[in-house]
């Protein structure tokens, strides 16, 4: 389904797994366009719709009576479900969606500062309402710091030789200032390395220190494990948990914990002999993650890189 340009990720296959109940309850944690929120909507559900991103709430007035008047809207953070949805009256849900990351619509609006393709502020908060902005990042940290991140966020390996390009060229203000730098202090040709030259896909040199920047900004890998947390806690037995993920770390975090949750012999000391069985509280649906098909990667190749991994609470 595409609303305002932004098409939603394995949408059939992310509503199949919640196997939505007429008059059931629905957390849809990363509401965006609605795209999922009205597949929802539109099998019986009743949603509860949270983003962090309080632009997203026009997209919740938009389609007609019967579904603004059924929807809740919150402007929220997900990783705060598990006290919300009790605040709101729901202490039990029967289904939580997370379609992680940023929207085309953030993607593609050049003042949010998401894109390295056009001049904007270095802004990169997906909640306007929080005080920390990429620019304060950059041009505060220590060296050591951005060097961190974008090493364990970004996987970034000449991530020193940028931080220490930052560190003695700031302030930086816009994307297109960091963008130059990262281009200028590690060339093309300096990325040329054996796999890369196998690899016909160029992608632009700033990918990563922009991917670890978004990622820092809006720690979206806590707020991952905190809303996972959250879910799992809401959740009725039998309900569906259903996660969409874009890259290798969130990935691992969707995976680490339905294991966790799910085995009881996942991470037990050999010499120890016993099950953690009290810890079970989830039946792993997908032991492989699903992912989107040639037909979707062609039609959106934003698509590309999603995982949808699918547990339910037992
Ligand atoms: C990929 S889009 C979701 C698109 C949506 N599923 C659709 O079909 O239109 C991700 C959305 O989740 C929001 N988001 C990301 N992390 C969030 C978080 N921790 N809490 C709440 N919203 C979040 C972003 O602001 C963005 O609007």
């Amino acid at each position: 389904m595409a609303i305002q340009s932004h098409i939603s990720v394995l949408y059939n296959e992310s509503l199949d797994a919640l196997k939505i109940r007429e008059n059931g309850v629905y957390v849809d944690g990363t509401f965006g366009a609605g795209g999922h929120s009205r597949g929802i909507h539109g099998r019986g559900g009743t949603v509860i719709a949270l983003d962090r991103d309080h632009s997203t709430l026009e997209f919740s007035r938009e389609g007609g009576e019967n579904w603004t008047t059924s929807l809740q809207y919150h402007h929220s953070n997900f990783s705060e479900m598990g006290t919300l949805l009790p605040e709101l009256g729901y202490p039990q849900v029967d289904g939580v969606l997370l379609d992680l990351g940023v929207s085309s619509m953030q993607l593609d609006q050049p003042d949010r500062g998401f894109s390295f393709r056009a001049a904007a502020p270095l802004d990169m908060r997906m909640d306007k309402s929080q005080t920390l902005t990429a620019a304060e990042f950059v041009n505060n940290a220590t060296a050591e710091e951005l060097e961190q991140i974008f090493f364990e966020y970004g996987e970034e390996k000449f991530g020193r030789r940028i931080a220490r390009a930052i560190v003695e060229n700031r302030p930086l203000e816009t994307t297109l200032e960091l963008a130059d730098l990262v281009k200028k202090t590690v060339p093309p040709k300096k990325r040329t390395g054996r796999g890369a030259q196998k690899s016909k896909k160029t992608i632009h040199p700033a990918t990563k220190v922009f991917q670890a920047l978004r990622i820092a900004v809006n720690t979206e890998l806590d707020s991952l494990r905190k809303g996972l947390e959250g879910a799992i806690q809401i959740l009725r037995p039998g309900g569906r948990l259903v996660v969409i993920s874009f890259h290798s770390l969130e990935d691992r975090i969707v995976k680490e914990t339905f294991r966790l949750y799910s085995d009881p012999w996942h991470n037990v000391p050999k010499h120890v002999m016993q099950p953690e069985t009290d810890r079970v509280k989830l039946k792993r649906i997908t032991k492989k993650p699903i992912s989107p098909s040639a037909e979707e990667i062609e039609q959106n190749p934003r698509s590309r890189s999603s995982k949808l991994r699918v547990a339910e609470k037992l």
